[in-house]
């Protein structure tokens, strides 16, 4: 049996998938300076049982971004009898080589991989399994890329994909010193450098941009923590900043203000 045979795959992104994005936000997860994972993985270590019987038993989990679908395996060890993991992510490859690692490792698990964008509508495939309650699990913080109403759009639309009685388990960061915050998301490797250029990249190659890219260098907003490419000018960055943000491209094309992680207090 191959790979693919152990779980069952549905393709709902027709979207161009990024294996580069997917492969460099793999390796900032595993950067010192990035706190947030270790700290989530230590809080799923701590609260994992609480967490299972509070979800009860024959649960669907629904992860929404699933990436290497790491954090997951603590949830699903600690689960009573799960009937289904649901892996959406719109990375396709890394979407269908985590699936296969996770059926593999979980041989009794049900297995389904979605390749869908999270913040777009879709209809869930049916499940396999016993009929336990829906489950969306979010972690990494990742909700606070949104503006406020983004998110109250996005979890009323994942309301009612999880159904009466669904629950949804979402990671969240707490506001910290920024220089914690500055240090995780321009790390000294240079690697969420190498993401955020890699964004420039993508919009020249997909959306018909014309960014010169040895033009920008990584920069970081005091206030927020948040790392973004700028060009290079001594006078102000932070103008620069706000030109490279609502600049035009000159192609019909969803380009998403591009904004940082607020925090909660
Ligand atoms: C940093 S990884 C997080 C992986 C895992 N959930 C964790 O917390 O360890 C983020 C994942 O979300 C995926 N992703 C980002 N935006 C998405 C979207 N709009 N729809 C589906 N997947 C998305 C990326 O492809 C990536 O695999």
């Amino acid at each position: 049996m191959g790979d693919d045979d152990k779980f069952t795959f549905h393709d709902l992104a027709p979207t161009q998938e990024s294996f580069r994005d997917a492969v460099i936000a793999g390796l900032i997860c595993e950067l010192p300076e990035y706190y947030l994972t270790r700290t989530e993985i230590a809080i799923l270590d701590r609260f994992a049982a609480d967490i299972a019987t509070q979800l009860g038993p024959h649960c669907r989990l629904i992860e929404l971004g699933s990436g290497a679908s790491q954090k997951v395996r603590i949830l699903l060890e600690a689960l009573d009898k799960p009937a289904a993991y649901v892996a959406v992510d719109i990375s396709r490859e890394q979407l269908r080589q985590s699936a296969a690692r996770l059926a593999a490792d979980f041989p009794k698990l049900a297995v389904v991989a979605v390749c869908a964008d999270y913040t777009r509508p879709f209809e869930l495939p049916p499940l396999p399994g016993p009929d336990g309650k829906r489950v969306g699990f979010f972690p990494g913080s990742t909700i606070g890329n949104f503006e406020p109403q983004q998110v109250v759009a996005f979890l009323t639309d994942w309301a009612a994909l999880l159904g009466a009685g669904g629950e949804m388990l979402i990671g969240v960061d707490l506001k910290k010193d920024p220089k914690i915050l500055n240090a995780a998301y321009n790390d000294k490797a240079g690697i969420n450098a190498a993401f955020n250029l890699n964004l420039l990249a993508r919009i020249n190659r997909e959306l018909g941009g014309d960014f010169d890219i040895d033009q920008f260098a990584q920069a970081i907003r005091d206030d927020r923590g948040t790392a973004l490419p700028f060009r290079r000018r001594r006078a102000d960055p932070h103008r620069e900043f706000l030109q490279i943000r609502d600049r035009r491209i000159p192609r019909p094309g969803r380009l998403g203000r591009i904004r940082g992680d607020p925090h909660l207090d």
